[in-house]
């Protein structure tokens, strides 16, 4: 029988653009080939599937996302996927654009992990926003008794080095942030400049993948994902180049649910 692993694993890889010229098959694959050897607990990708919206874009998507193993999965839409009105495809070939799902979680026994996933796109924008409707359906979803929480969406929450003149950020990152503290939200995956970061902000961890597939770089920053890995007391992020296979390990310590804690006391 085999020995259940202590740590949680979670891959998480976006902006991968089916479909964009610098799309490169073989990055793909071998991303594929990565996440299922490192046989992860949960997949989650925050968007930015296609170039451009189309139909055909999602469809190779969904193709190769049907390679991962893992059959626990949240994937949400990026700026890109909303160009053209494509968050009508999203909806009707990947799945909701906003939704909330519970798992098992070993590291804490038998609580569980919540994952909230919002839709950050404005139609025709490049910009994003949460909007108080959302943030309102995250905060009731959050509030419940799981072990460990998790807020997904595209755009950034905080500035992220490297990214350009800063216009990534959700028009209301302030209120979001605010309202993620309370909830004692332990991470945050966010995607869109491609540029792969870790940022605690207070007791969460704000971590950013890079461009998944897609030769769409940003100086240095080669195409790359991250797998974290989830204890009960530290979360291990390795940052994995799909270009030279480089991989960079940061581990820090779970502070949300500490700060949770206290609060109630
Ligand atoms: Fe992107
Ligand atoms: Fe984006």
């Amino acid at each position: 029988m085999p020995t259940r692993r202590r740590a949680y694993v979670i891959a998480q890889f976006s902006d991968v653009h089916c479909g964009d010229p610098r799309f490169e098959e073989q990055l793909m694959l071998r991303l594929v080939r990565e996440v299922n050897e490192a046989r992860p607990d949960l997949v989650i990708v925050p968007g930015d599937l296609t170039a451009d919206g189309y139909d055909e874009q999602f469809h190779e998507f969904t193709r190769f996302l049907d390679l991962i193993d893992c059959p626990q999965r949240v994937v949400i839409a990026g700026n890109h996927d909303c160009r053209n009105v494509g968050d009508l495809l999203f909806e009707r070939i990947v799945g909701p654009r906003n939704l909330t799902a519970t798992f098992d979680f070993p590291p804490d026994g038998d609580r569980s992990l919540v994952v909230v996933a919002v839709d950050s796109n404005i139609p025709d924008l490049n910009d994003g926003e949460v909007g108080r409707e959302k943030m309102r359906l995250a905060e009731r979803d959050l509030a419940g008794d799981a072990g460990f929480r998790i807020f997904v969406l595209h755009h950034h929450l905080v500035s992220i080095p490297g990214t350009g003149r800063e216009r990534n950020i959700v028009w209301d990152a302030g209120d979001v942030l605010h309202s993620l503290r309370d909830a004692g939200v332990d991470l945050v995956l966010a995607g869109h400049k491609h540029v792969p970061y870790i940022w605690p902000v207070g007791d969460t961890l704000i971590v950013t993948s890079g461009t998944g597939a897609s030769r769409r770089t940003r100086g240095d920053a080669p195409p790359s994902y991250n797998l974290l890995e989830i204890d009960g007391r530290s979360i291990e992020v390795t940052v994995r180049s799909l270009a030279d296979g480089v991989a960079v390990k940061q581990r820090l310590p779970r502070r949300a649910g500490e700060a949770r804690t206290a609060r109630a006391r």
